[in-house]
């Protein structure tokens, strides 16, 4: 039986307070020319007192209006993060009390910055359990909860946001713009976990009451080695992911890589033979929102008028994990 999930009603949330380069030289020791030569980023949204869950509201609700649905019409909730409002309650739970849903499946993924693609293949098989399945799946992080602003490697990277979508094994139908899931393709090699962490807090470093939270609590990471992962990891998923489907790159209309790093995307893209004006690129805006990154693209994308019917789009996304994975949608 063939898989049938389709994908609609993106949208995307970013909190209001942005943070330029120059605001980032007042506290650390950077320069505006280094992180956008070396990174592209020229500024990030960040939360400032808004929640995981707060972000993946405002997400969720647009989400919902674009796709026709009510709250009420929802069968599962899945939100991808690794900056929960809180570890238990999970993210899922909070959104659905704040969205006025009860009585269905809420529940949380963590796959770093590919949550997101994990939360679409997850879906897709939720969708053949049921028919009338329309499922939720917002990536929310408050990615800067966990940054060390006095780490110049890491501080420069990072921002907040939220992108949700609803999955329905049927067609939506109507005006909505929807798109049919073709593939997806997932992976992961825990042996080069150590590379990219956020440690503290979890079972493994537990907090002590009354200590304050040491350097392992926020994001680390060997950067240089995280960058030759993650572009031969989105180059070998996403060449697999064509492979499989009998296409190649010329077939793709659309090109949404995670938006963690200009240089990590136009390596990739080189390596794949994809033209520069099929890419999707809003990491200037943006910097990496982790989880969120891949839907705030695709949203954005949809809203720019870059996604039109018919058109194929590829996604690939990589995170800590190492996690990585992508995923093939026909408009
Ligand atoms: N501002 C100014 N200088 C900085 C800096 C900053 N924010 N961060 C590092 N530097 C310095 C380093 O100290 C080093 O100085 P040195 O040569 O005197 O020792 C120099 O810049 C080069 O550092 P390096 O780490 O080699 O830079 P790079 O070109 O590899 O770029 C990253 C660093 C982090 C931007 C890059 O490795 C990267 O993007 N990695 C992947 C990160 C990522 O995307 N992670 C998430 C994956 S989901």
């Amino acid at each position: 039986m063939k898989n049938s999930c389709y994908i609609a009603g993106f949208s995307y949330f970013v909190p209001e307070g942005v943070l330029t380069n120059r605001d980032l030289e007042r506290f650390v020791d950077t320069n505006d020319e280094w992180i956008v030569s070396r990174t592209g980023i020229r500024q990030r949204h960040v939360a400032g007192g808004q929640t995981c869950s707060d972000l993946a509201y405002e997400a969720s609700r647009t989400a919902l209006q674009r796709s026709g649905l009510e709250p009420g019409d929802i069968t599962h909730i899945i939100t991808a993060t690794f900056t929960p409002d809180a570890y238990v309650p999970n993210a899922a739970c909070v959104i659905m009390e704040k969205l006025g849903i009860r009585g269905i499946p809420a529940m949380d993924i963590n796959a770093a910055c590919t949550g997101f693609v994990y939360g679409i293949e997850l879906a897709r098989g939720l969708c053949q359990l049921s028919s009338g399945s329309r499922i939720l799946l917002v990536a929310s992080e408050v990615v800067t909860s966990r940054i060390n602003f006095k780490d110049r490697s890491t501080s420069v990277l990072f921002g907040d946001g939220a992108g949700a979508c609803v999955l329905t094994r049927e067609s939506p139908g109507g005006g909505i713009p929807a798109g049919y899931i073709e593939d997806v393709l997932l992976r992961a090699d825990g042996s080069l976990g150590p590379l990219l962490t956020v440690k503290g807090g979890g079972s493994g470093y537990p907090l002590v009451l009354g200590e304050t939270v040491g350097d392992d609590f926020f994001v680390q990471m060997e950067g240089r080695e995280v960058f030759k992962h993650a572009v031969r990891s989105m180059r070998d998923v996403s060449m697999d992911i064509l492979k499989k489907n009998n296409i190649t790159a010329d077939d793709i209309d659309l090109f949404i890589p995670h938006q963690a790093n200009i240089r990590i995307i136009e390596a990739l893209a080189k390596l794949m033979h994809v033209k520069e004006e099929k890419i999707f690129v809003n990491v200037h805006e943006y910097g990496n929102t982790s989880a969120a990154s891949v839907p705030i693209a695709l949203a954005d994308a949809w809203e720019k008028g870059r996604i039109r019917p018919g058109q194929l789009v590829l996604m690939v996304a990589f995170g800590g994990g190492f996690t990585w994975g992508a995923t093939l949608i026909r408009f």
